[in-house]
């Protein structure tokens, strides 16, 4: 009776074995989701979109974009952790995936465990912003004028684990300053607060911000790479102008919820990397100032490493910086 058991067990695990291998051999067959944790137009929700439309041509399948907003990308994230692993749903996200270990008492996910590596896909500056009308002209004089009026100032971002609110909270700490955080759903949103005027600063990346500190529409007061960056070379950094050490580079990595079958999340990297070398994405990409991790940074394990060492490396800082939520 037990051996009949056994072998009933054993034929099952073959045939589903054979029938997850077949699906994988003829992945995909429909629609990918490529989940995004922030709002439709904002910094994610493009490079996701830029890439997306690349996918697509090569996988023969639409790469559907799906925004779930809520908590600074944490709600999405664990949706992401909780989906089918079937194939059909992939998720993007930034820092925040390494920060939020840190920003959050309670996380219902563990962002090393809880999801399969596919790959990095590119690293984007900061930009520090005001609205157009706020007094400072420059740096220092935005260093002087937050510390005079820190209890009046708003500052935007898109809620704690967003990389809007680490910059944020880095320029606080860095200032010595506490101002009102205002969060919103993503930085596309947070950015039409700061056009129209309701709030005084925002931290944001270059693929939303570059038209408007062309355009003039806002005040810009610098990049927050460590080096001067290609697409505006004439921006000095934070660091330069006195913030030594203020550093926020925004990296992008792309994941499946855990127990992906391995021959899908192969054929995914493969996507990736051919989306990133693919003349339109590699031109629009310049254009909106976001570097393509190199070709030996493209791996599952790469990205793994990746995400561990910038976990460590933001923990200290955001337990030093005492930013916590529930
Ligand atoms: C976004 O896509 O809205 C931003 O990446 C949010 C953030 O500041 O992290």
């Amino acid at each position: 009776m037990i051996s009949r058991r056994i072998w009933a067990a054993a034929a099952f695990g073959v045939a589903f074995a054979a029938s997850a291998w077949g699906q994988a051999a003829n992945w995909p067959t429909r629609p990918i989701t490529l989940v995004v944790p922030f709002a439709a137009g904002g910094p994610t929700d493009v490079v996701a979109r830029t890439l997306g439309a690349s996918m697509t041509r090569t996988l023969g399948q639409t790469v559907v974009v799906e925004n779930r907003l809520g908590a600074g990308g944490t709600i999405a994230t664990a949706a992401v952790a909780r989906a089918n692993p079937d194939g059909y749903t992939f998720f993007i996200h930034h820092t925040g995936m390494a920060t939020a270990p840190a920003l959050y008492r309670k996380l219902p996910f563990n962002p090393l465990t809880d999801f399969e590596f596919v790959s990095q896909a590119v690293e984007v500056p900061m930009t520090l912003l005001a609205r157009k009308d706020f007094p400072p002209n420059n740096f220092p004089e935005f260093a002087a004028y937050v510390k005079a009026n820190a209890a009046k100032i708003n500052l935007a971002n898109a809620g704690l684990g967003a990389v809007s609110q680490l910059c944020g909270m880095l320029l606080e700490k860095s200032l010595g300053v506490k101002v009102t955080s205002v969060p919103f759903q993503g930085t596309a949103p947070a950015m039409q607060a700061l056009l129209g005027g309701q709030v005084d600063i925002l931290c944001d990346q270059t693929t939303q911000t570059l038209p408007q500190i062309k355009g003039g529409k806002v005040k810009f007061y610098g990049v927050t790479t460590p080096a001067r960056i290609k697409v505006m070379p004439e921006a000095p950094t934070l660091a330069e102008q006195g913030l030594k050490g203020f550093e926020v580079v925004v990296w992008h990595g792309i994941y499946a919820p855990k127990g992906t079958p391995k021959p899908i999340l192969e054929k995914m990297n493969a996507a990736v990397r051919t989306a990133l070398k693919d003349p339109m994405v590699v031109q629009r990409m310049a254009e909106m100032g976001a570097e393509i991790v190199p070709d030996s940074q493209l791996t599952p394990e790469a990205l793994q490493v990746k995400l561990k060492t910038e976990i460590d490396k933001w923990g200290p800082i955001i337990k030093a910086a005492g930013a916590f939520a529930d």
